[in-house]
């Protein structure tokens, strides 16, 4: 029995059989309008072949990393890094195809497969920087160092990019408030403390993994959160462009995109994980709330009641006496 708290989805394939029907499979090449908007249940390497050139303005990439793991029966198995180095070539062709002139690309990976996928970047990109996420929790081993980040090449066609740097700020507690003439200095001062907005860096401490009771949960082994696809998909388009994502999972690039005003297409070969996707796109017609990202700025972690707190001041403060 799941507690009442936990919302994670895990409905089977034959519980969400009307969410299928929602995705499409490919065996013919179409137009881009066929399929924006939709989860492409499918292997990525055959459907790629049947999307047209150049229609992506942003790719997000989260392929299996060089580790053994079962992604709900597709098993794969850690192999040497030439042999992971050519898979990561295979699938990057296929990628680059898909994208704009002036499209960006990142790609999660974590220390085992990263040189390999750089190297692979550095022939077919411009790689513009390595962002460090900083999981909260760590893959545990009693002989080694907890595996507890991620990297994520940022990497673009030519010079000629997106880059929203404004919509991409950080909100932190200001420790050292520093005044001129009595008034702060680039910083706010309010009930709940001080704090100031500040742009990012590719050091990334404020994200933590889905866990059990965020309603973006799912069982998938290896979920991305919302509010770290929401700083790439921020950063890297513009409302109305198209998003794609060749390794869709759960889902997450898509409906991130949705709730920020963005097109989308994902690929994913497990119906399983089509299915949970499509339940989350649906939710985010209800909901479009993304967790630690509001008021236009990404907060700290763990600051969900500070934010309520805070909110519920302004309300107050606008209300008339
Ligand atoms: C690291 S996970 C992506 C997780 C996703 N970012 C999320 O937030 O849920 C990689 C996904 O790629 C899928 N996958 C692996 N090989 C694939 C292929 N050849 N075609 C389509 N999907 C594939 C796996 O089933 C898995 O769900």
């Amino acid at each position: 029995m799941k507690s009442a708290k936990n919302r994670t989805i895990d409905i089977s394939v034959e519980e969400g059989k009307e969410y299928l029907k929602r995705c499409i499979s490919l065996s013919e090449k179409i137009e881009i309008d066929t399929v924006t908007d939709k989860t492409i249940c499918g292997d990525t390497f055959e459907t790629m072949k049947f999307l047209p050139e150049k229609f992506a303005d942003l790719v997000i990439v989260d392929p299996p990393y060089n580790l053994d793991k079962n992604f709900h029966g597709n098993k794969f198995k850690k192999t040497s890094d030439d042999f992971y180095a050519e898979y990561t070539e295979r699938w990057v062709k296929a990628v680059k195809a898909c994208m704009k002139d002036t499209a960006t690309i990142y790609v999660c990976c974590d220390w085992q497969s990263s040189s390999a996928i750089y190297d692979v970047l550095c022939r077919y990109f411009k790689v513009q920087n390595r962002i460090t996420w900083q999981r909260e929790k760590g893959r545990g081993a009693l002989t080694n160092w907890k595996n507890g980040m991620e990297d994520i090449w940022f990497a673009t066609n030519s010079d000629e990019y997106t880059f929203n740097v404004e919509d991409v700020k950080m909100r932190r507690r200001v420790v050292a408030p520093y005044k001129v003439d009595g008034k702060p200095k680039d910083w706010e001062e309010t009930t709940e403390g001080n704090f100031r907005n500040t742009y990012p860096s590719n050091f990334w401490d404020d994200i933590s993994i889905p866990y059990w009771s965020m309603p973006e949960n799912t069982a998938h082994p290896t979920q991305k959160p919302e509010k770290l696809l929401a700083k790439l998909i921020l950063a890297s388009s513009n409302k109305g462009e198209l998003v794609f994502d060749p390794f869709a999972g759960s889902g997450s690039t898509a409906v991130t995109a949705k709730k920020l005003g963005r097109r989308y297409i994902g690929i994913e070969q497990n119906e399983q994980y089509c299915v949970w996707a499509e339940k989350r796109l649906e939710m985010a017609d209800e909901d479009n709330s993304i967790q630690g990202y509001a008021d236009g700025v990404f907060w700290e972690r763990n600051t969900a009641s500070l934010q309520k707190s805070l909110r519920k001041n302004v309300i107050k403060e606008k209300r008339p006496e």
